[in-house]
């Protein structure tokens, strides 16, 4: 065969899935395994929201609609982003998309060359580095520290940007370590990506999913005009992952454009789902206050649990569904102990890694389970070390 494209080279899998994938072969053998690997919520779509996409399909709403997305969606996101971060985009600064996931990926694509840069986190989301190498750009990963409880230093960031920076990533409430960063962090990374003309991707999946603090949006400053875009969806807050959807709202030049390679690529995002997208923004919120309600009393469990553990120490996370232990004094590596972990106790977590080279040294666990299995699988791992 003929080679492939040198891209393809340097695009990498998720670790999530190969962790599930070992967790499942060995559940195969008969093994009792508790799964902490994947970052999806164990709560079922809120009923309302099924309902309208039922009626959708029932309408015969099934067919292609407009590329960018359908104007009642693009509506509700305009009283959405005006209620939560404070501005009323316009509708053609908004791009609706099948998940979050493909807004990363279409905003690197759409702002950044090959031999350009792009900051990101790291530990952070692995699509950001790995698309980053896909495309050919220059990847700048900041180390995320614990003594700085795991959230971006601007400061960092102003050491490594260069006249090639084009894209700075941030993520707040962040995936895989649960920090939220300061609205004072978030202005300081709007100045010097004013200051050295780049773009900054807001990815804001999580933000319906803190615990004591405020979500604040960087990209109020300039409202998403000029340089700054926003992504959110709908997998996490209302617990849709399989239903794929997601939307960007940035600079109407770059929306535009990217709405033609939608065409080009997907076409548009699948009809009936956004109707359902419309009653989960519209609807009763009582099923995600409940949600984080149970994911506040799980993250208090896992978070007082893993500190009990002999050489095991855990920072409390401000957001997400993520807990992100030191395990250094182990004296194992993040792969050892993620390998230990899931051989000897029965318990899948996915080595800090996963996330890039700055996550040596932890383990991420998603507590998107009950209390009794987080319990169970402390008193697991606190056998598996003895
Ligand atoms: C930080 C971050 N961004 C984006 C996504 C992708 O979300 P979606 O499932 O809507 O594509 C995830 C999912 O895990 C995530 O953690």
């Amino acid at each position: 065969m003929k080679n492939i494209a040198d891209g393809m080279y340097q695009i990498l899998g998720e670790g999530a899935f190969a962790v599930l994938a070992k967790a499942q072969a060995l559940e195969r053998e008969g093994k009792k395994i508790l799964h902490f690997e994947i970052g999806q919520p164990d709560f079922p779509t809120p009923q309302h929201v099924k309902e309208a996409g039922k009626a959708a399909i029932d309408e015969n709403f099934t067919g292609y609609v407009a590329a960018d997305g359908i104007l009642e969606l693009k509506a509700a996101i305009q009283d959405e982003i005006e209620v939560t971060r404070g501005y009323r985009p316009s509708t053609n600064q908004i791009l609706i998309l099948p998940g979050a996931k493909p807004g990363i990926y279409f905003t690197m694509i759409g702002t950044t060359n090959p031999g350009e840069e792009i900051i990101y986190p790291d530990p952070g989301f692995p699509t950001y580095e790995s698309v980053t190498k896909y495309i050919g750009a220059t990847p700048v990963p900041i180390p995320l520290k614990e003594e700085n409880e795991f959230r971006l230093n601007p400061e960092d960031i102003a050491q490594k940007i260069t006249p090639k920076t084009k894209l700075i990533i941030l993520n707040s409430p962040q995936n895989p370590t649960g920090s939220v960063m300061t609205k004072e962090e978030l202005l300081k990374i709007a100045e010097l990506s004013e200051e050295n003309n780049c773009f900054v991707l807001a990815d804001e999946i999580y933000s319906k999913m803190l615990y004591d603090e405020e979500f604040y949006s960087m990209t109020v400053r300039d409202e998403a005009k000029e340089r700054s875009i926003l992504l959110d969806g709908f997998s996490k807050s209302y617990s849709m992952t399989g239903w794929r959807l997601g939307y960007l709202v940035g600079p109407k030049m770059l929306i535009e454009k990217l709405g033609i390679l939608l065409i080009n690529s997907i076409s548009c995002t699948t009809s009936f789902v956004q109707r359902a997208g419309i009653a989960a923004l519209k609807g009763n919120q009582d099923d995600l206050f409940n949600m984080m309600k149970a994911f506040r009393k799980r993250r208090d469990a896992i978070v007082k649990g893993l500190n009990e553990i002999p050489n095991i120490s855990c920072l409390t996370p401000q957001g997400a569904f993520y807990a992100f232990p030191n395990i250094i004094k182990t004296g194992m590596t993040s792969q050892e102990a993620a390998d230990h972990l899931l051989h000897n106790a029965g318990v899948a977590c996915l080595p800090g890694t996963a996330f890039g080279s700055c996550g040596e040294g932890y383990l991420r666990f998603s507590y998107a389970t009950s209390v009794e299995t987080i319990n169970h699988a402390i008193e697991r791992i606190k056998e598996s070390f003895q």
